[in-house]
């Protein structure tokens, strides 16, 4: 295990180290990396600030930071530019000495923080239907989420809060019984999308139906024995369909990982009991409501947040009261993560206060709601079949897998079709994966077959054939020194070299911000500037410790491409 500190936090040290020397003792160093080439290869900004707080002119104060940044073996140039800014230009040995540290370590000199226990609440598809495109962003970004968090040593509990309790299951309980009274049961719920809309058909054309459907809800809540059997077979039909999505996708959610909305059933009457206990739950209209100052309604009262219904029933809210209390106290997490549509912000919001009031979850523990935008065609509105349904996601996957197989075997007609199949379902699955997670989550985006299975550009097959380019050049190089010291020369290896040992920081900035993107961004550009390194240091052409210096760098350049990807859940081929 490595504690050695990323590249960020070093310099930041050392600055803030400076600033105590001359009397600031809370000014920030504010380290970014440098706007332009020029700049260095990091700043520092937090002199204009600090020279404010103690009103002094910014330059001197400047002057006086540099005087005390003993930064001796690490830049090789710092200058103070503009109004007082730092640019801190890296020396090559440094780079070279902290690369081939983490050349030698799997986790590619990432430092791991002090481990915390998360919970990530995602997929959590509703059981009653097909798993369906909207269901895909919380899939593939809680899933990056939880990869990238245990990378960097956090202990992940992944949580699939499905939607299997409810009204819903009266009707389609008891239309399974109608089904399997006629056609066969497994044939019918082969396709979910089309027995809930026959199942609901019942419901509106026949009254005898839907007393039924209702009565089932009660024996179903009743915990009737034979009631149960059929949700539960429902259950496993549906989860079969899941499955099969995670397994195409790559996600790694198991049974294990299932606590859905049904597990909470017996805890809604005492979170509601305690809820009036405490004052926060009153009756309003024969409903159990809190009303909670901090949201307020166009008039500029309270608005209700509904935990029982009139006739007694329970709802989404007073469930997720229940997960977070189980979350804290049973799970002990210290930061929940909700990998869910942003149009359910204000429900999330309102969770979280009113769990802080309740105090199901203390200051201690940290509880964010994930949001992520929708989905769009290219005709800018919600992502819907030619014929205006929702797109289910077995189905899109397997277009893009198709896809790809066109680009691939057009690519490489020489290949085994066998091989090409397996390339297909790497990157067309890879290229829906990466143009989601690319762009920034609270977004919506536009999906594009042409603009995601495109081999330049932003995007999985781009980054995936850099890895297998870089695969290559080790390939044909054959056996060489993996201990030979690096050398940094040429302006485009330091740059490169630069960039790798930004990794680290990059998958901080992706856990705090919970934003892969971030990590996409770095990959991109790790990238882009290898292949400027490849084009200017020739690499098989040139020889001994220099040869030796250069297939270290593509060593790393090709480890970092791989576990980074991997990281989003895509995966890398040898040969593409
Ligand atoms: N099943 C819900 C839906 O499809 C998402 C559940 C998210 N998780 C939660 N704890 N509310 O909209």
């Amino acid at each position: 295990m490595t504690q050695e500190q990323t590249l960020h936090q070093f310099l930041d040290t050392r600055v803030t180290a400076a600033f105590a020397a001359i009397g600031c003792t809370d000014a920030p160093a504010l380290i970014t990396p440098a706007a332009r080439p020029e700049f260095g290869d990091y700043q520092a900004n937090g002199v204009m600030g600090a020279a404010k707080a103690r009103k002094q002119n910014p330059r001197e104060l400047a002057q006086q930071l540099v005087t005390k940044l003993d930064l001796s073996g690490i830049a090789s140039k710092v200058e103070i530019a503009g109004p007082g800014f730092i640019n801190i230009t890296l020396d090559p040995a440094f780079l070279a000495r902290r690369a081939a540290a983490a050349l030698v370590q799997e986790s590619l000199g990432v430092p791991y923080p002090s481990a915390q226990r998360v919970v990530i609440d995602y997929s959590s598809p509703n059981l009653a239907k097909e798993m369906h495109v909207g269901h895909l962003r919380s899939t593939i970004i809680g899933d990056a989420l939880v990869r990238v968090l245990r990378f960097l040593g956090h202990e992940v509990i992944a949580q699939n809060h499905i939607g299997d309790w409810g009204t819903q299951f009266g009707m389609l309980t008891a239309f399974l019984v109608e089904v399997e009274k006629g056609v066969d049961a497994d044939m019918a719920l082969g396709d979910l999308e089309d027995f809930y809309r026959r199942a609901k058909q019942r419901m509106d054309d026949d009254p005898a139906f839907a007393n039924t459907a209702r009565e089932y809800v009660v024996k179903l809540q009743g915990g009737d024995a034979q009631v149960n059997a059929l949700w539960r077979r429902f259950l496993e039909v549906s989860m079969h369909h899941c499955e099969a999505v995670y397994k195409t996708l790559g996600v790694g959610l198991t049974r294990a990982d299932l606590r859905g909305e049904s597990a909470y059933n017996a805890a809604l009457p005492g979170i509601v009991a305690d809820l009036q206990a405490k004052g926060l739950a009153v009756t309003s209209e024969g409903a159990q409501v809190v009303f909670l100052d901090e949201f307020k309604n166009k008039d500029g009262e309270a608005q209700a947040y509904i935990v029982r219904k009139q006739d007694g029933g329970y709802l989404y809210a007073t469930t997720d009261l229940a997960a977070v209390r189980y979350r804290v106290d049973t799970l002990k997490a210290k930061r929940v993560l909700y990998v869910v549509d942003q149009r359910q912000g204000l429900h999330f919001q309102q969770l979280f206060t009113l769990s802080r009031k309740a105090g199901y979850a203390d200051d201690s523990v940290a509880l964010e709601h994930v949001g992520f935008g929708v989905m769009l065609g290219e005709d800018n509105k919600p992502f819907k079949t030619r014929s205006g349904g929702t797109v289910k996601l077995a189905e899109l996957l397997e277009e893009a897998v198709e896809r790809a197989f066109v680009l691939v075997s057009e690519k490489n007609p020489e290949l085994a079709e066998e091989t090409r199949w397996e390339i297909a379902r790497a990157v067309g699955v890879g290229a829906v994966k990466y143009a989601d997670l690319s762009k920034n989550r609270t977004s919506d985006y536009v999906f594009s077959w042409a603009s995601m299975l495109a081999f330049d550009g932003n995007t999985a097959p781009y980054l995936q054939y850099a890895y297998t380019r870089a695969a290559k050049v080790l390939r044909d190089a054959g056996e060489f020194d993996a201990n030979a010291s690096l050398q940094l020369h040429e302006r485009a290896e330091q740059v490169l070299a630069l960039q790798l040992l930004r990794f680290a920081d990059t998958l901080n900035l992706v856990a705090r911000d919970t934003a892969p993107h971030h990590l996409c961004a770095y990959l991109f550009e790790l990238a882009v500037v290898f292949s400027r390194f490849y084009e200017n240091c020739p690499v098989l052409k040139s020889e001994g410790a220099l040869r030796a210096s250069r297939l270290q760098l593509c060593s790393l350049t090709a480890r970092t491409l791989k576990t980074g990807l991997g990281l989003l859940g895509i995966s890398t081929l040898e040969v593409m």
